[in-house]
């Protein structure tokens, strides 16, 4: 099992020399798609959590480039084979070892885990036109002055809200917190123009919000993301980890329109055939490489051979 995955890992390094060599294909070759997406993003107007999860798909690239060198590190203990068998015979040092190993997965996850959200549904109906619908999963994470502490947007929160016809709203309301989302329309989009959140809890009050223009969409299409973002209100963070919202929605609509999801959302799915197209070109330069080895030893033996 070591032996191929080295193997693999050989065969995408040398891929990665065989496409900066050759750059033929400008999809192939991460590191620059990444920086020229990232440049696209910062001269787009209005999509601003996008842009904050866009740094997000580099640094897994990143840890996939790390993840190969400790897969190597494997190899690296077979050959020092003999290293390992000699303190076999001193006891002493082999517990010493395995006591130096343990405390290392102990402290990586020494941190209290914060409470992961549930996806809720909620719409707003009038006339028997839903105007919003809305799909969350939601965590607000409020910094006090020595601690985090984490609300929650429960599934079970009910909501209220306004289908007029300038500024709509959802109004997500729990016994100690409450959500507010103000949407807006223009000529060609509808967007979220306003999130206010205030909270009770026992050691701490508070009211906030951001009226930055967020996630903009076609009229009669819906914003899809599933991929983590952020939306800073004032000293409480909105962590978003999964949205669906459609506002301004007509009698046509009988469910979500037509989803524009968010740029962090298509880049994680560009991901996968990226790295298997990686693989499958490095696969047939392996292939190549030891086609022509093979050829060159075979003619020089059988040179020998005369
Ligand atoms: C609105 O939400 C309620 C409760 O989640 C659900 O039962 C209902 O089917 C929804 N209505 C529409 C039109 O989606
Ligand atoms: C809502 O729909 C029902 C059945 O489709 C209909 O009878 C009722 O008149 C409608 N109400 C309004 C306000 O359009
Ligand atoms: C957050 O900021 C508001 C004013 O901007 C302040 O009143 C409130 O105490 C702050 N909350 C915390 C937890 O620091
Ligand atoms: C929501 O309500 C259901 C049924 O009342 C309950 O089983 C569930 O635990 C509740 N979930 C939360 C997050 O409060
Ligand atoms: C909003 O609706 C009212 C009546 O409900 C109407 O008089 C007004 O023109 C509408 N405004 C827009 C911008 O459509
Ligand atoms: C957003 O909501 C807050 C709180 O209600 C309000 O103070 C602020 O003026 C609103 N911003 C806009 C652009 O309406
Ligand atoms: C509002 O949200 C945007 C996007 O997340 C952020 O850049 C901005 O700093 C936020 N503003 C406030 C006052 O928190």
């Amino acid at each position: 099992m070591r032996i191929p995955s080295s193997f693999i890992i050989l065969a995408v390094l040398i891929a990665g020399i065989f496409c900066e060599e050759s750059t033929t294909n400008p999809s192939t070759t991460l590191p620059t798609d990444a920086t020229t997406l990232s440049t696209e993003s910062s001269t787009s107007q209005e999509t601003t959590t996008a842009r904050v999860t866009t740094s997000e798909p580099e640094t897994t690239t990143a840890q996939t480039t790390i993840a190969p060198t400790t897969t190597l590190s494997p190899t690296t203990t077979t050959i020092g084979t003999t290293s390992t068998k000699a303190p076999t015979t001193t006891t002493t040092t082999t517990t010493t070892k395995t006591t130096t190993t343990t405390p290392a997965p102990v402290t990586s996850t020494k941190s209290p885990e914060p409470p992961v959200p549930d996806v809720g549904s909620w719409n707003v109906t009038d006339d028997n036109v839903t105007c919003i619908r809305a799909d969350l999963r939601i965590r607000f994470d409020v910094y006090l002055n020595d601690k985090t502490e984490y609300i929650v947007l429960s599934p079970n929160a009910s909501s209220s809200g306004d289908c007029s016809n300038v500024t709509q709203v959802l109004e997500i309301h729990e016994s100690d917190y409450s959500l507010v989302l103000y949407f807006g329309k223009d000529a060609t989009s509808t967007y979220v123009k306003n999130i206010t959140f205030s909270y009770t809890m026992p050691d701490n009050s508070g009211f906030v919000y951001n009226d930055t223009k967020l996630f903009p969409v076609k009229i009669g299409n819906s914003y899809l993301c599933s991929t983590t973002s952020n939306v800073i209100l004032r000293n409480v963070t909105m962590e978003v980890y999964h949205i669906r919202i459609q506002s301004f929605g007509t009698s046509e609509n009988k469910d979500f329109g037509t989803a524009e999801e968010c740029e962090a959302d298509n880049k994680v799915n560009d991901i996968v055939p990226i790295a298997v197209g990686i693989a499958l070109l490095a696969l047939v330069v392996v292939v190549l490489i030891a086609y022509f080895v093979g050829r060159r030893r075979s003619r020089q033996k059988g040179y020998q051979s005369v």
